[in-house]
């Protein structure tokens, strides 16, 4: 992989903060995004915008044929079928929508996990309103998910588990294969959230034996306000919409409504179609990488950030964990810690990452968080590293 070259593709990276390089370390958040797919988004608008699915005009088809070229290419990506694959705003959204949809009611169980995004904890614990209950699987000292949970806590009641392919906060990448087959052997059905995996490494919902699978478009190099459902195509066909709305009907009288067809039974209203045809963009360029090279590319930087990063306390040490490092120098609170590196030009993420029972299972109550990318670099880590020791040689000197 040509670093220098990929860096070079990303505008942003050539600017300053507060006089420094930038060092974009906060990736897991939000990627940055690659000229390719800006250049994409802005060709379409001034050549191709129209809206999609309704004109038989020569740009309606056009916008058309961009918005569903976007969604095969997304679904070719993580070996989906492209009427597997819905658009939706994020993988929260993604989420909510199976939440909503696949008719959880009294007696249900679910089964997540403590290391969850509040976006896989939240939309479940609003279903306890309906009779369904939750049960978390904890973690090992490690990091890793405890797997001897799942085979006490999946039963016959377990409708559905849920759990992240990878940790935003301690880079962990569970083995969701063997969850789920736990969960296929008790007759559950299994939810990933890949909103960490899918833009670092080769996703494939059909070996992993995903029901349904999630992911944000912003956090693998493409626009904001796109990402993706994948969903079993015969789960989808049984499930009522979402919302309501234009696109996502057959016909309409006043007494009755015919819905669409999946996907379009799920896409009610108009579509972000700049957005899925940015990511469809974000995925040729991922794609030219090597989704195999992205993964061992980052590996390397989460290696050498754990042989630098000795000087502060990390949490997460599952081998061969994601590019995510999650820190806290001793005596200061993440903000300040961020705001210290942001004077260097380093931006990393602090707080609790939307993990608070995570944070509360590891006794703390947020981390700063370093994590990379396909423009990340070795030197990146080493100017991060320095930083830190200058830091804390800064509080030994006040202390
Ligand atoms: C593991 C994980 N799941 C879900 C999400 C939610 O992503 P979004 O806010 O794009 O819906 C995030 C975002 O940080 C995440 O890290």
């Amino acid at each position: 992989m040509n670093v220098e070259k990929i860096k070079s593709d990303f505008p942003v990276l050539s600017r300053k903060v507060n006089g420094k390089e930038l060092v974009y370390l906060d990736s897991a958040a939000t990627s940055q995004k690659p000229r390719h797919v800006i250049n994409t988004i802005v060709d379409y608008y001034e050549n191709h915008n129209a809206n999609v699915h309704r004109g038989v005009h020569a740009l309606s088809e056009e916008a058309t044929e961009a918005y569903e070229g976007a969604r095969k290419k997304v679904a070719n990506f993580v070996n989906a079928k492209p009427d597997e694959m819905i658009f939706t705003r994020n993988a929260t959204e993604g989420i909510n929508l199976v939440a909503q949809c696949l008719g959880f009611g009294k007696g249900d169980e679910i089964i997540s996990s403590v290391m969850e995004h509040h976006s896989n904890i939240v939309p479940w614990q609003m279903l306890k309103s309906r009779g369904v209950t939750i049960g978390f699987v904890d973690i090992n000292d490690d990091g890793t998910l405890k797997m001897d949970d799942y085979e006490k806590l999946v039963t016959k009641k377990t409708k559905l588990v849920a759990v992240t392919h990878a940790s935003n906060v301690l880079g962990t990448i569970n083995d969701v294969k063997k969850i789920a087959k736990i969960a296929h052997d008790a007759g559950a059905l299994l939810l990933v959230d890949a909103a960490q995996s899918v833009p670092h490494m080769p996703v494939d919902v059909r070996d992993m034996g995903a029901d349904f699978l999630v992911f944000s478009g912003h956090k693998m190099l493409g626009p904001t306000g796109i990402g993706c459902l994948y969903g079993r195509r015969r789960l989808l066909e049984e499930m009522p919409p979402f919302m309501g709305g234009g696109d996502m009907i057959k016909s309409v009288e006043l007494e009755k409504t015919v819905y669409n067809d999946v996907p379009y039974r799920f896409e009610a209203g108009t579509p972000d179609i700049a957005g899925a045809v940015g990511l469809g963009a974000a995925v040729d360029y991922l794609a030219k990488i090597g989704m195999k090279n992205v993964r061992e590319h980052e590996k390397k930087l989460v290696n050498r950030a754990t042989k630098e990063l000795q000087m502060v306390e990390t949490y997460g040490h599952a081998g061969g964990k994601g590019g995510v490092v999650a820190f806290n120098v001793r005596g200061l609170h993440s903000h300040d810690v961020a705001s210290m590196l942001d004077e260097n030009g380093i931006a990393v993420r602090s707080g609790h990452h939307c993990a608070q029972p995570l944070m509360k299972r590891l006794g703390i109550i947020s981390a700063a968080r370093a994590s990379f990318y396909v423009y990340n670099d070795e030197e990146d880590i080493a100017k991060l590293s320095a930083s830190l020791k200058d830091i804390i040689n800064l509080l030994k000197k006040v202390a």
